[in-house]
């Protein structure tokens, strides 16, 4: 009988990656997925670490699993409980302490041994369940080594297909140590695959229906793998040879990106490659160079300002969505009357904005000066009222307008389907199935908020260039 592995996935898309591959991983031994943790005989929880209350999360989550499985185990069935990504990597030493029954606690550079381990476990399991009566005992694996060998060059070739829009890893980890920032620690050195192992992923995705991939890294426009010919390439050299090379790929975003790295090789791309979308989400973090400085992101307000320019001078319908970081230690009205500026200035399609969240470990944590609570929260809503104001013009100035819309699955209302824009929008429209796959023409009627409602525009065949100038 097939065994059933539930995955809870929090925090960033590579982590939406993470899973999905572990899934890859385990279905050669008979693992399918199931939406139902009580039912599961595996359970992984893939956790976050960026910001804060994640470890807490984790805790309380497994004392349900744990709950859950006493339940199984007086059933005669049994759960192997796993714990992954970035709150294993930062305090797997903790949770084995805190959760002696636990069986596996794995980094993200070891996930491709996820195998190995799970047979283990299950011989621990059979094991517990002979045992009725006496304590449990969990497997008590831990694996948060960095490894010297690439988990990528271990991952099965064979993968559950991921739809009409897909994700793939290009690149990770980072050598920046922004001041307040996990990664460095969680996710490792900067390491970037090599080209071809790219183009076979990308291949295979297209082959599976895939017509956008949104290529991914902690800081995707630092890549520079190995490319075709033995030299290094960048990532505006592989987004060209990916598009040049795969004819059905319609679409190709990639995130998250560093403004350092945004050389003037990837700007052009985004001026002259059809396929590269007229969306770039580029952290600043703040609008303050003061706290750049101490942040130690190494750029300043003007420097991201110039970069922007460059790009709309290229492509003037650039949708633009950034990270902001409210109430770093030190930030002083001026700052934050800074930040605000530099939104007013640049005007993003969408956004992210975070409190401050001291994280263990990291230079930012040890800095006097930490900003008050109700300050914080003052300053948030401010900048999450102005940001949300320029979401809303943004969407508001695509009423009217005729968009190429890539149809990736039905929407709630029966005959209704759901794509997105070249600008990420979600657009809602009525549609046959058969348009799945396809990019649509459509005339936008109506702004829901978040997404957009529309109908296919009369006469309009659809067509891979967006219209220039949305904003
Ligand atoms: N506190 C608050 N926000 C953070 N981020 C990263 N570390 C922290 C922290 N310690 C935010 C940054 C980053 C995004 C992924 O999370 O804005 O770009
Ligand atoms: Fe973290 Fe800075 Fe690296 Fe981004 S660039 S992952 S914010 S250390």
């Amino acid at each position: 009988m097939a065994k059933k592995l539930f995955i809870k996935t929090y925090g960033c898309q590579m982590n939406v990656y993470d899973s999905a591959r572990m899934a890859d991983l385990l279905a050669p031994l008979g693992y399918g997925m199931t939406e139902d943790p009580s039912d599961a005989d595996m359970v992984i929880l893939n956790t976050c670490h960026i910001r804060e209350k994640a470890s807490e999360k984790t805790f309380s989550e497994l004392g349900r699993l744990r709950a859950q499985r006493v339940q199984r185990q007086a059933e005669g069935r049994d759960t192997i409980i796993a714990v992954a990504g970035c709150v294993a990597q930062a305090e797997g030493a903790e949770i084995m302490r805190r959760v002696p029954d636990i069986d596996i606690v794995l980094g993200p550079q070891t996930y491709h041994r996820l195998p190995e381990m799970v047979a283990r476990a299950t011989r621990a399991r059979d094991e517990r369940l002979g045992n009725q009566g006496k304590p449990f005992k969990g497997a008590g694996m831990l694996d948060t080594e960095f490894p010297a060998e690439s988990k990528f060059d271990f991952l099965p070739e064979a993968a559950a297909p991921q739809g009409v829009t897909a994700f793939l890893a290009i690149q990770e980890g980072c050598d920046k140590f922004c001041t307040f920032c996990v990664v460095p620690y969680t996710r490792g050195a900067e390491f970037s695959r090599p080209v071809s192992q790219i183009v076979t992923e990308a291949k295979r995705l297209v082959a599976q229906g895939a017509r956008e991939i949104t290529l991914l890294g902690q800081n995707v426009n630092a890549y520079h793998g190995e490319g075709i010919d033995g030299a290094t390439w960048g990532l505006a050299r592989l987004v060209r040879y990916l598009a040049d090379k795969i004819p059905d790929l319609s679409r190709i975003r990639y995130t998250t990106s560093h403004p350092r790295d945004m050389d003037d090789d990837l700007i052009a791309a985004h001026g002259d490659l059809p396929q590269l979308m007229p969306f770039l989400h580029l952290p600043v973090q703040s609008g303050s160079d003061r706290i750049l400085e101490a942040m130690n992101r190494q750029h300043t307000g003007d420097h991201f300002r110039r970069i922007i320019e460059k790009l709309r001078h290229l492509r003037p319908d650039l949708a633009l969505s950034s990270d902001f970081i409210i109430g770093f230690p030190g930030e002083s009205d001026a700052d934050h009357k800074a930040t605000v500026k530099l939104i007013e200035e640049i005007g993003f399609a969408q956004s992210f904005s975070f409190k401050y969240s001291p994280r263990p470990g990291t230079p930012a944590a040890m800095l006097e000066l930490q900003v008050p609570e109700a300050v914080m929260d003052a300053r948030l809503q401010e900048i999450q009222a102005l940001l949300e104001a320029q979401l809303v013009a943004f969407n508001r100035a695509t009423i009217g307008r005729h968009v190429p819309v890539l149809i990736e699955r039905a929407g709630k209302h029966s005959g209704q389907m759901m794509g997105k824009s070249p600008y990420l929008q979600p657009v809602h429209a009525y549609l046959p199935a058969e348009t799945i796959g396809q990019e649509i023409e459509i005339e936008i009627t109506e702004l829901k908020h978040y997404s957009l409602g529309g109908m296919p525009a009369a006469g309009h065949a659809a067509s891979r260039q967006p219209e220039r100038a949305i904003a």
